[in-house]
């Protein structure tokens, strides 16, 4: 089973069959030659650093009814909250001095936040911070849309697929929110030329193996610049509270398998994985993962941004955040750098 890890290390390949073996076995020799040979390349091209993200969580208002998730539109309890033009500007401000050089608007799909609104923020903070790359987060819109704000100077979009097979994303998705639409968004992005992070959760109720080896593919066929995936994690107030989370382990072999299968590729360790387990982002680190994203919310709206139970870092301020992870990443064995990270 280990020549499985050895063929995807050199050949960044594996037939539907292989993978199928890979991610059903529970054999502890195969998850450490995994992460043995993801660390080897993830250090082939970048070496031992990581790069920062800035998230700044813009609203918790949604339009969409995401079965999985806590900010819904369908969940009465959620708080609501948005932030301003002078909130994003001063989150950004706060991140610069920090030495983060990507700032990431994310929010739910809130239809408060227009091209009109954005564009000239975008425009404003890249002339402030012509060094810094502008990420947005903001769900599913339209060509036009897409292409005036690359225009006003985005740099990257991040719109995880969720899941490439239909029969899967029609179990955690409402009927009005349609697959082949997020596709088509994803290669729109592209063509506009975006750098694009695409991804799914790990462990998300109804989810097999077929359906992850079907959301490999797809990323495949996409070759997006970034893959964020993290295990799913139940939210009290949605209908899947009751179904169990997403593992440590099964979120840390497909971290390595990503690794192997997209060399170059930028592999968040994200705030769910550090959420099942406390030194979770510091073994995603250790499994090709090269990016993290503390962060820069104002502390006012953190708990707001309540996707899922028990979100860690919701209680701390952006310097306490950014000096945590600093420690983290260095005890781990890698160096934060403060650039833009861009994909090689
Ligand atoms: N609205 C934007 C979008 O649709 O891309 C961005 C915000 S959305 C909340 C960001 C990501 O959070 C989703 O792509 C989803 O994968 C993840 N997420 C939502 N609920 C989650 C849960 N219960 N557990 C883990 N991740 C979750
Ligand atoms: Fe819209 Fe989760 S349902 S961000």
């Amino acid at each position: 089973m280990t020549g499985l890890v050895e063929k995807l290390y050199i050949t960044s390949d594996l037939t539907d069959n292989e993978l199928r073996e890979l991610i059903n076995t529970n054999d502890i020799a195969v998850s450490e030659l995994l992460r043995k040979r993801a660390d080897e390349a993830r250090q082939q091209s970048y070496q031992k650093k990581v790069f920062l993200r800035g998230l700044i969580e813009v609203s918790s208002y949604c339009r969409n009814n995401c079965l999985y998730c806590g900010i819904r539109r369908g969940n009465p309890e959620a708080e609501r909250y948005r932030l301003s033009r002078e909130d994003i500007l001063k989150c950004c401000e706060n991140g610069y001095e920090l030495g983060f050089r990507t700032f990431v608007m994310q929010g739910g799909e809130d239809a408060f936040f227009t091209d009109d609104f954005l564009c000239p923020l975008i425009t404003e903070i890249k002339e402030k911070y012509p060094d810094c790359a502008i990420t947005l987060s903001l769900g599913e819109r339209s060509y036009e849309s897409y292409k005036r704000l690359k225009e006003a100077g985005t740099d990257r979009y991040l719109l995880r697929h969720e899941a490439a097979a239909q029969e899967l994303y029609s179990k955690l998705h409402p009927k009005d929110m349609i697959l082949e639409n997020r596709k088509k968004c994803l290669f729109q992005l592209k063509e506009l030329g975006y750098q694009v992070g695409a991804g799914f959760m790990v462990g998300a109720p109804f989810q097999t193996v077929e359906h992850i080896i079907a959301d490999l593919r797809f990323l495949q066929e996409l070759k997006p610049q970034m893959i964020g995936i993290g295990p799913f994690i139940p939210h009290h107030n949605t209908p899947f509270s009751e179904e169990k989370g997403g593992t440590l382990e099964l979120t840390l072999k497909l971290l390595g398998i990503l690794r192997l299968m997209f060399p170059k590729v930028l592999l968040p360790a994200t705030t769910a994985l550090g959420t099942v387990a406390s030194n979770g982002r510091e073994l995603g680190l250790q499994t090709g993962c090269n990016v993290v994203m503390p962060n820069l919310s104002p502390v006012m709206v953190r708990k707001k941004y309540d996707l899922y139970d028990n979100k860690i870092c919701t209680g701390e301020e952006a310097a306490e955040c950014r000096n945590c992870l600093q420690k983290r990443i260095s005890a781990a064995g890698y160096e934060v750098v403060s650039e833009r990270g861009d994909c090689i």
